[in-house]
């Protein structure tokens, strides 16, 4: 190979987010250890449960929640996983980007089919936050956290991001696609291109490669969904609770029409809405999409 295919392979390498270190003398190599996603290595973490799913791995993609939204349509079954090393166009929720870097992230989507209608999803959102953030906790000794509805913090960072697309009647059936993205190890480079306050894995201590957390992860949102199936998110809303970050501190809710309203974070309802307590002592629910919260006093 000439020296120019080479310096072109390693520049484009280092554009999907690798870091690679010039070694005088004897070429080149990645600067941090990275565990690849394989197949044999996930279905062995998923023990007896690896048949509820099908994976599918791919080099890349442009949005694992398109790729897979799209095969759902189609008539994939329930708990069908994409997965990519390398998604170069990851959607956020409210129409935000969502970036990853090649063997420095999970970007995965889960498809889920039910039998009830779209309006029997609304806790979903919140029971695939609670899924993640139990994931992660078993692999971490700090606890993350959740802000409404699903984002996953530590310290108020971000290190997990969902996005939930679903389809169907209003009577059923239904299905939805949920899409995960988890920070393992962020360059600095890819730190900067995000405008909130980040977090990762390896910055937490966390050693599990990244086979094994795509499998707790896959394994918790089956145990999630089959709650949500049986009892509905009702049975989810304690822990849920548990682990909101937010709780009893004054907030401001954007809405849609940008109008926003303040006050106390008093947890979520039975169907996974936001309740806020305003100041004149009443208590007021706020239901799903395009609602961002923000802390009015944020933390350090
Ligand atoms: C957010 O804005 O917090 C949600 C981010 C969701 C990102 C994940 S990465 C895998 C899946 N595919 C996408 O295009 N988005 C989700």
């Amino acid at each position: 190979m000439s020296r120019a295919s080479v310096f072109n392979l390693v520049n484009h390498a280092e554009s999907m987010g690798l870091k690679i270190q010039a070694v005088r003398g004897r070429g080149y190599r990645l600067a941090e250890p990275t565990e690849w996603l394989d197949e044999s290595a996930v279905r062995q973490a998923l023990g007896d449960k690896t048949d509820r799913f099908g994976l599918r791995i791919l080099d890349a993609a442009d949005s694992t929640n398109r790729v897979l939204f799209e095969a759902a349509q189609q008539g994939a079954p329930d708990g069908s996983v994409v997965v990519a090393e390398h998604q170069f166009s990851g959607r956020g929720r409210r129409g935000r980007q969502w970036h990853s870097v090649l063997g420095g992230s999970l970007a995965f989507s889960v498809l889920w089919r039910f039998d009830a209608g779209v309006a029997a999803l609304g806790g979903l959102s919140l029971a695939a936050g609670l899924a993640v953030a139990r994931a992660v906790n078993r692999h971490s000794r700090y606890g993350v956290k959740l802000k409404w509805p699903n984002d996953v913090l530590l310290d108020y960072r971000k290190l997990a991001g969902i996005l939930v697309e679903v389809q169907g009647d209003i009577e059923g059936p239904s299905f939805a696609v949920i899409g995960i993205g988890l920070n393992v190890r962020l360059p600095p480079a890819a730190r900067d291109r995000i405008d909130q306050g980040v977090v990762d894995l390896a910055e937490m201590g966390v050693t599990a490669g990244r086979n094994t957390l795509l499998a707790t992860c896959l394994l918790e949102l089956h145990a999630v969904v089959e709650t949500m199936r049986q009892e509905g998110f009702r049975a989810l809303r304690a822990e849920w609770e548990f682990h909101h970050a937010h709780a009893g501190q004054p907030v401001t809710l954007t809405l849609p029409n940008a109008q926003t309203v303040s006050g106390i974070a008093a947890g979520v309802d039975d169907s996974g809405a936001f309740l806020l307590r305003n100041e004149r002592g009443e208590t007021l629910a706020f239901h799903g999409g395009e609602i961002s919260l923000r802390p009015q006093r944020s933390k350090p």
